[in-house]
């Protein structure tokens, strides 16, 4: 009895070490630092090369990542006395041994941030490179994306409304793009080049279900953990409804002609949820068309983590700053508060919230609300905007005709998208997002290949911010004892109590199935072997190990695909067969990136 259950559990043990993990989504890790000067924004962490170069960037932008180079610290205009690119990590091409960047040296443009900022600078320098993304809590494996596109940057800043030019300190890591496992690049009498885009590479080798995302940015100040998944979403993010919108969720830069991914945004008002209003009125509306008869029934925006601020018409801005203790400054184009009004503590610690209505689902008689508590909209500027810090509200009133909502929105919202629903035309997702208060324990759910819909939590918004923002009382202007600002000390929900927790068990169940292994080996007197070297030769591939975790060495999975051999030059005839997977039916004048030719820099359409 004893043997055939020894059998028995040797036998799973032995088919688990070689069956393959089933696709899951994988979630990346964020940086434990924070970064301005117009923050405190998060940011997610990976290695770039070899040896490993630790860089933090904010998740954003179509095809390749965006990466700021040493260089950029060198020009003294910028970097005074100190880089203020440095704390988030820069990419040093040349010091990386699995870099490839002499055979794409071909323009990206200057500008990613999409017009979020008015950025400026010289163009990009294209290159591939590996990026070691984290370890998945799921699949507890290290991955590695090897080639991934990338844009490296020497100079390059963002120019504000005094003319003055202002250092750019995050780069930007690709969220892919419809259809697409590859960006590849053609060079005359040369194999054609591939480079990854990081979702559709997880895709295409079975790690995660879809070539698609889930994202909520979070809050430094609020502690409100940052979430990104490739290949699912985490269901706690989701407050209420959701949009959906059809097409990708953002445009290809170079050629971003601005018309991906919009949503039509149809007013911004003002709301207090509970409590009494510090305002002279509970609900304020039609501040998004205010004096501003052009506007008409809809503003269409992109929604940009890349980009800091809320980029809206200057009446806009002006139109609900006209409700608020705040001053302009002209400089920055943006608003900062009075901190010394009363009002401003009563708006900034109670349930008051900037109210943002779209469009729903892309249908004339539906809308959906985000609310963006004014807690979150109370962010500090920092230098080299000023010389010393200064709490800020995020409306830009010169964005130049380019509308757009950054992370100072997407702080109270979630937005992910999936590539290749609808035949890899793609559909996107926006939904409120919660506050603080959402338990520990995320809940991640997969998004299938063609899934078009994601499904919410029944987490209430309202209570993700119970005890953090405080109703109210509305007896006196100054604050009084009741309603001071927000108890710092908030219980901060942290999954990483969750992952201890998992990696306990997880370790509990390596050790008595070593246990088993141990008594079976026992048992049968060393005539059966094989179940034990498969276990202890990888000892520290075991170490972490989970039921159903393979315990093959990893590098067969990052490299599943490498070794290509030689490949020959078919020129521009096969260029829509890859810069766009699937052969989708993009026509080459309006092609996803198109392929560079080398030479002088100069690329051809
Ligand atoms: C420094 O950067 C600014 C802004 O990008 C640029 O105009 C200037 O030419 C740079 N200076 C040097 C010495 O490279
Ligand atoms: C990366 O791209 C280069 C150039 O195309 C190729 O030689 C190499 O095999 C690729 N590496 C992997 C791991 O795919
Ligand atoms: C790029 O991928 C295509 C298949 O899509 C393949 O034919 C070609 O050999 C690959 N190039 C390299 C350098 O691996
Ligand atoms: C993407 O590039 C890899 C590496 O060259 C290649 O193996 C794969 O076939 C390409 N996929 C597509 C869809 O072209
Ligand atoms: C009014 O809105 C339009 C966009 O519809 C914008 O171009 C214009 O600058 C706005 N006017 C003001 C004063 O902000
Ligand atoms: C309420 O406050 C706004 C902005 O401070 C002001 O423009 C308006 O006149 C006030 N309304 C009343 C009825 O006091
Ligand atoms: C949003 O929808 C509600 C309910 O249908 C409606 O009362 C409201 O006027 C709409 N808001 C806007 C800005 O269209
Ligand atoms: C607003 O931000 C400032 C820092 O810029 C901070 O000192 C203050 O506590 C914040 N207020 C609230 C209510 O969060």
């Amino acid at each position: 009895m004893t043997q055939l259950y020894c059998l028995f559990v040797l036998g799973i043990l032995v088919a688990r070490a070689f069956a393959a993990d089933p696709p899951s989504p994988f979630g990346m890790t964020w940086s434990s630092k924070s970064f301005g000067p117009d923050g405190p924004w998060q940011a997610v962490q990976i290695d770039v090369g070899t040896p490993a170069q630790t860089i933090a960037l904010y998740p954003g932008g179509t095809f390749r990542s965006h990466l700021l180079t040493p260089r950029i610290c060198s020009n003294v205009t910028l970097s005074p006395d100190a880089c203020f690119a440095s704390p988030a990590g820069l990419y040093a091409v040349e010091s990386s041994s699995t870099a490839l960047q002499s055979v794409i040296k071909f323009p990206a443009a200057t500008d990613y941030s999409h017009g979020g900022l008015q950025v400026q600078g010289r163009q990009g320098i294209g290159a591939i490179d590996q990026m070691n993304i984290g370890t998945s809590g799921g699949l507890r494996k290290t991955i590695t994306v090897p080639n991934v596109t990338i844009a490296a940057y020497d100079d390059i800043a963002a120019m504000y409304p005094s003319g003055s030019i202002k250092a750019l300190q995050v780069g930007t890591l690709g969220l892919g793009y419809l259809g697409t496992e590859n960006q590849s690049f053609t060079l005359p009498g040369q194999p054609m080049i591939n480079g990854s885009l990081i979702p559709g590479y997880l895709q295409a080798t079975d790690l995660i279900p879809s070539n698609s995302f889930g994202l909520h940015i979070g809050s430094v100040k609020s502690k409100i953990k940052g979430s990104l998944y490739f290949g699912g979403y985490d269901q706690t993010r989701i407050c209420g409804n959701i949009s959906t919108q059809r097409g990708p969720f953002a445009g290809i830069e170079p050629d971003d002609d601005g018309k991906k991914g919009l949503i039509d945004l149809l007013d911004i008002g003002i709301n207090v949820i509970e409590g009494s209003s510090p305002f002279n009125t509970s609900t304020i509306t039609n501040l998004l068309a205010s004096s501003n008869s052009s506007i008409g029934p809809a503003l269409s925006v992109s929604l940009l983590p890349e980009a800091p601020y809320l980029d809206l018409p200057k009446s806009s801005c002006d139109a609900i700053a006209a409700w608020l203790p705040v001053t302009y400054n002209m400089d920055l184009g943006l608003y900062t508060w009075n901190t010394n009004d009363p009002l401003y503590a009563q708006i900034v610690s109670s349930p008051s919230v900037l109210s943002f209505v779209f469009r729903k689902d892309q249908i004339n008689t539906q809308n959906i609300t985000i609310n963006v508590p004014f807690m979150l909209l109370n962010l500090t500027l920092e230098a080299p905007l000023v010389t010393s810090t200064v709490p800020y509200f995020p409306c830009n009133a010169q964005s130049n005709g380019k509308y757009s909502l950054g992370r100072s929105f997407l702080q109270a919202a979630f937005v992910g998208a999936n590539w290749n629903s609808n035949n890899n035309e793609g559909v996107w997702w926006l939904a409120q997002a919660p506050g603080p208060n959402i338990g520990s324990q995320s809940n991640v759910k997969s998004i299938a290949d063609q899934d078009a819909s994601i499904l919410p939590s029944s987490n209430d918004w309202a209570a993700s911010w119970k005890g953090i923002l405080v109703p109210y009382s509305g007896q006196s202007a100054s604050p009084g004892p009741t309603n001071t600002a927000s108890s710092p000390s908030t219980p901060n929900p942290s999954t990483g109590l969750s992952t201890g927790a998992k990696a306990g068990i997880g370790a509990s169940v390596v050790v008595s199935a070593i246990g088993t292994i141990a008594l079976c080996a026992f048992l049968f007197h060393r005539r059966r072997k094989s179940g034990n070297e498969i276990l202890y030769g990888n000892t520290s591939a075991s170490r972490n190990m989970q039921p159903g975790m393979s315990v093959v060495a990893l590098p067969v999975n990052n490299y599943r695909n490498g070794g290509y051999g030689p490949a020959e030059l078919h020129n521009h005839e096969i260029k829509n067969n890859h810069a766009m997977e699937n052969g989708n039916n993009v026509s080459d004048s309006n092609m996803a990136e198109p392929i560079y030719e080398l030479g002088g820099d100069v690329y051809k359409r």
